[in-house]
């Protein structure tokens, strides 16, 4: 209940941060573009939190980590990784995070999961400057948890990092300087900047090979994409794969937590259906994927990955039927999925961004509730109208108590250039960039994890 007040509290903070009075508590007091009061209220101290936004914070007198300014030495699985960039390193990444109730905690105090998506960072051969570079834009905005991709399965290695290559139904994979070693500079610099990730483990798409490369190598090319979750071959394969890529990562704090894979679905167009895939279908899988990891993986958080579609049969909304094979409500009582996840495209889906946007993000977090288990808005996107459309799905995350979110997806300007943009990337100094580190503020504010 107390915890519903703070953020009540603070939701006015925000509207009165253009007045010249002093800046209340929580409220903005600083930052590129920022042209509001500089003046806090009495007791409280404005912080730089990072190059976009300085807080009013209670009592504080000296700049907590300013995460925007970071280098390290760090040291990985197979060997030790030299990285700098601009700045000093501030950052300390231990302990692994946990959940209680609807919460995620560290160390048993709050930690608030808040951040991007960045599935390019480990696939596209950057070196450790521009790595660097992209987790450090992302840590700017107060980013705690970057999600990104522990997969690409390849049958003819194309230039860019891939995890497993296939040799007809022989899979290898890749644990050399473009496959596991690439990954262990991504986690090692993403906690030189303060970042923890959350590791993709295969795709229902097929970019970057994923599941229906499985199907296709090991069943014969054409198979329908659902044998992904109930061929013993197949399940063979893939537990075989997270075995290899999980078992590496056991002890590394670096990894907030392990998921099945990128929006599964039992549907495929690249592949054919078998006709028989349901929602007990991916469940079923998802149960005994999920225990196959915390048998290896007690120390980190197992989820799913999926969009958090209903099933609700006969409803008119596609992703409130259940026709794509996801039953979000029963998946979260699997005793072995730590975290709930939902995405949300209103223009991929035929719906509007509002109301239906903030209507699936309170269903969300009813389901949240009636679980008592953490539950993420980990991807979502819309194309035009960004900044107040999220400003809208950001103050409802605030007022449900819906535990975090993680935007898709983070943008920077590298070397050789922007990074992928399909419409949606985030690049820093953006209208968006500026509401995401506004948002992470509220959020920790929110949770007291600051
Ligand atoms: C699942 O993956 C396949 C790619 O293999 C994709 O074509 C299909 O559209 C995806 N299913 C859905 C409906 O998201
Ligand atoms: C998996 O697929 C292979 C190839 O089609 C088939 O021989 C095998 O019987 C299947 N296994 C199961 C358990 O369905
Ligand atoms: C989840 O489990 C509870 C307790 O066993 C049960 O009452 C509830 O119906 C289940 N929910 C779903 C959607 O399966
Ligand atoms: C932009 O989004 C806001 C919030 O959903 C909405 O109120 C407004 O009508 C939208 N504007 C346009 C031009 O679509």
């Amino acid at each position: 209940m107390a915890r519903v007040f703070g953020l009540l509290a603070l939701l006015p903070v925000i509207a009165k941060l253009t007045t010249a009075q002093s800046v209340p508590e929580y409220g903005q007091c600083g930052g590129i573009g920022f042209t509001g009061g500089t003046t806090c209220a009495a007791g409280n101290t404005c912080v730089l939190l990072n190059p976009y936004y300085s807080q009013c914070l209670p009592g504080a007198s000296s700049a907590s980590s300013s995460v925007s300014s970071v280098s390290a030495t760090s040291t990985t699985g197979t060997g030790t990784s030299t990285t700098s960039t601009s700045s000093s390193p501030t950052a300390t990444v231990s302990g692994f995070v946990k959940t209680s109730g609807t919460q995620f905690v560290l160390d048993n105090k709050p930690f608030t999961v808040v951040g991007a998506n960045s599935y390019w960072v480990g696939l596209m051969n950057y070196d450790t400057t521009d790595m660097n570079t992209a987790f450090s834009d992302i840590a700017a905005t107060g980013a705690t948890t970057v999600r990104t991709w522990g997969f690409n399965e390849v049958t003819t290695p194309d230039g860019v990092a891939y995890y497993q290559s296939w040799s007809g139904s022989t899979p290898t994979v890749n644990t050399g300087a473009n496959g596991l070693e690439n990954f262990d500079t991504v986690v090692s610099i993403a906690k030189a900047h303060g970042l923890r990730l959350i590791v993709t483990l295969t795709n229902n798409w097929s970019d970057y090979g994923g599941m229906d490369v499985y199907v296709n190598q090991l069943l014969g090319q054409g198979s329908p994409h659902d044998y992904f979750y109930t061929n013993a071959t197949v399940i063979a394969a893939y537990k075989n794969y997270v075995k290899t890529f999980v078992s590496r990562y056991v002890n590394e704090p670096g990894i907030l937590g392990w998921e099945l894979a990128n929006e599964p679905r039992c549907l495929g167009s690249t592949s054919a259906t078998s006709g028989t895939c349901t929602v007990s279908t991916i469940s079923t899988w998802a149960a005994e994927l999920s225990a196959f990891i915390k048998s290896i993986d007690s120390n980190h958080l197992v989820a799913i990955g999926d969009e958090g579609f209903f099933n609700d049969p006969g409803n008119p909304v596609y992703v409130y039927q259940g026709s794509a094979g996801i039953d979000f409500a029963a998946n979260l009582n699997i005793s072995t999925l730590d975290f709930g996840t939902f995405h949300l495209y209103p223009d991929s889906w035929g719906e509007s961004d509002n109301p239906f946007g903030t209507q699936w993000i309170e269903d969300h977090a009813t389901s949240m509730l009636a679980s008592n288990k953490p539950v993420i808005m980990e991807e979502f996107g819309t194309t035009s109208n960004q900044s107040d459309v999220y400003a809208t799905w950001y103050s409802t995350i605030l007022s449900t108590g819906l535990t975090g979110d993680l935007i898709w997806q983070a943008g920077s300007d590298l070397t050789n250039g922007p990074t992928p943009n399909d419409g949606y990337a985030v690049y820093p100094g953006s209208d968006v960039y500026v509401l995401d580190t506004q948002h992470a503020a509220a959020l920790k504010a929110r949770d007291g994890s600051a």
